[in-house]
């Protein structure tokens, strides 16, 4: 039940608060350039497509599997990607946290 609610409502809501993560923070970067912006830029480019391309079939396919009682091999081996994806996720979100700290610091061009 609670497995059933991550995937169909935990995944679409994870999905729009990183696109509105992404947008809220193309806007406050619309003047100003410079090298922390781009190596954001670019982690949040890794973290779309790890997400849309890795993550969410990983989920998908994890789900389904569990519904139907296949708990295999394969199971536990997409598991663990799931797991090890997550994790470079998770890492890839705490340098955006600790560089955009770093550009509230930064001085603003007016
Ligand atoms: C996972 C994605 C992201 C996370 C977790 C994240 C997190 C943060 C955090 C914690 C701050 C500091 C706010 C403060 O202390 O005042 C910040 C600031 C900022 N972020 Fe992001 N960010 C992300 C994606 C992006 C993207 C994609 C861009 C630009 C394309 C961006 C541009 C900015 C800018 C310009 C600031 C400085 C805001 C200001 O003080 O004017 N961020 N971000």
């Amino acid at each position: 039940m609670v497995k059933h609610a991550i995937a169909f409502y935990g995944i679409p809501l994870l999905v729009v608060t990183m696109a509105a993560l992404g947008g809220t923070g193309r806007v406050l970067a619309k003047r100003r350039r410079g090298s922390i912006l781009s190596r954001k830029k670019k982690r949040m480019m890794i973290l779309a497509a790890n997400g849309a391309l890795l993550l969410i079939p990983a989920a998908w396919f994890l789900h389904y599997r569990a519904s139907t009682g296949r708990l295999d091999g394969v199971f536990q081996l997409v598991q663990i990607f799931e797991l090890a994806v997550g994790l470079i996720q998770l890492n890839l979100m705490r340098l955006n946290v600790r560089d955009g700290r770093m550009l509230g610091r930064a001085p603003r061009q007016a």
